[in-house]
């Protein structure tokens, strides 16, 4: 008996820790089951990162799917489908610009969809699916203008600028940020306007004489605004509705749209083409585009674009597109891969190349 009872009790240790380790074998390959029921999606978005990680989180709440989100501009994020296009990262691109998803469905990265939701959608959002042979689908809309800090502008002693034409005034010399084409579609969808508005010579002949007013061709469209908003520029070309958010913020910002017309871009969404997780990809798509998930854009993330399905609301202090002097932008020509190419190299040699 006094052999026999540490025998024992080490046996029943031994018995307890088998116990516990096969219990723990069964929860892993519990969980690897799951996960691989649920499956995994490769988000590529290119809106700002709060939206995108409250993209992320909810839609892997609502099913299940776990999300690996990469946050990029959209002439990055392009850049990085293209360099791999042989062999696919992504799975489906949220957000962005429109112009380079055209880009990208034309040079065949991204594969045609017909959401069941579809229906629900603003006829502009439609018209950009129609456009991109069924590749691209617009998520929501905003309008090109001038983001100010009204405190820095009022102790300078320099009045807003309205229009266009105000901003090559010298009374500006290194007051204006704005972004890079390369990087930022933000920045492509200046340069487009400004060539739609003035005549392309005259558009490059404009942004030459911009130059010694701009303190920073930034990598990001959103940049400029939230440098107005810590009061590091003046003024900044951005999307209208980055000014109101930073205003919500509690930032000295206002925005003014210009008197001459102004551009405006149909935020979009893509699926790439050979997307590892197909499934999962359709299944974002269907439902980034439901009420409920464009609700998100405002209520999780403080972004203030304007929704594409018809039921979202529009934020409250958000822009009014309808209000505002866009022009007919023509996404058809700017966004097709060639134009875009063609200008932004342009841009590189007529005014990136500009000494500071
Ligand atoms: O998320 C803010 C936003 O202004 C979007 O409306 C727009 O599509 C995106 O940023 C563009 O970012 P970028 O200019 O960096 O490509």
């Amino acid at each position: 008996m006094g052999r026999a009872t540490p025998f024992m009790a080490m046996l029943a240790v031994f018995m307890a820790m088998l116990a516990v380790f096969m219990a723990m074998l069964a929860i892993i390959g519990l969980s690897a089951a799951t996960a691989t029921a649920q499956g995994t999606l490769n988000l590529y978005c290119s809106v700002q990162i709060e939206w995108c990680q409250a993209m992320a989180t909810n839609f892997q709440r609502d099913t299940g799917i776990r999300v690996n989100m990469t946050q990029r501009g959209s002439g990055e994020t392009l850049a990085a489908m293209r360099a791999e296009a042989q062999n696919p990262r992504g799975d489906v691109w949220f957000g962005g610009t429109g112009d380079p998803h055209l880009a990208a469905g034309e040079e065949n990265l991204t594969q045609a969809h017909e959401s069941p939701n579809r229906a629900q959608l603003h006829p502009w959002a439609l018209t950009q699916w129609r456009q991109s042979k069924q590749r691209a689908v617009g998520v929501y809309a905003g309008a090109v203008g001038f983001g100010i800090n009204t405190e820095l502008l009022a102790r300078k002693g320099l009045k807003a600028p309205g229009c266009w034409s105000d901003l090559v005034d010298p009374r500006f010399k290194g007051e204006i940020q704005v972004a890079n084409p390369n990087s930022s579609g933000t920045a492509y969808v200046i340069i487009a306007t400004l060539v739609q508005i003035m005549g392309e010579d005259p558009a490059f002949a404009y942004l030459r004489q911009l130059h010694p007013n701009v303190n920073a061709y930034t990598r990001s469209g959103t940049a400029p605004i939230k440098a107005v908003a810590r009061g590091e520029t003046g003024i900044s070309l951005s999307f209208v509705h980055d000014a109101v958010t930073e205003r919500n913020a509690g930032f000295p910002v206002a925005y003014a749209t210009p008197c001459e017309g102004t551009g405006y871009e149909i935020g979009s969404m893509s699926i790439l083409r050979g997307a590892r997780n197909l499934a999962e990809a359709r299944r974002f798509y269907d439902w980034a585009l439901t009420e409920a998930a464009q609700r998100l854009g405002f209520e999780a993330g403080g972004q203030l674009q304007t929704p594409s399905n018809k039921a979202a609301p529009i934020p409250p202090n958000a822009p009014d597109l309808s209000k505002i002097r866009l022009i007919e932008y023509d996404f058809a020509r700017y966004g097709a891969a060639a134009e875009r190419k063609r200008l932004i190299e342009r841009w590189d040699r007529d005014v990136g190349a500009l000494p500071r």
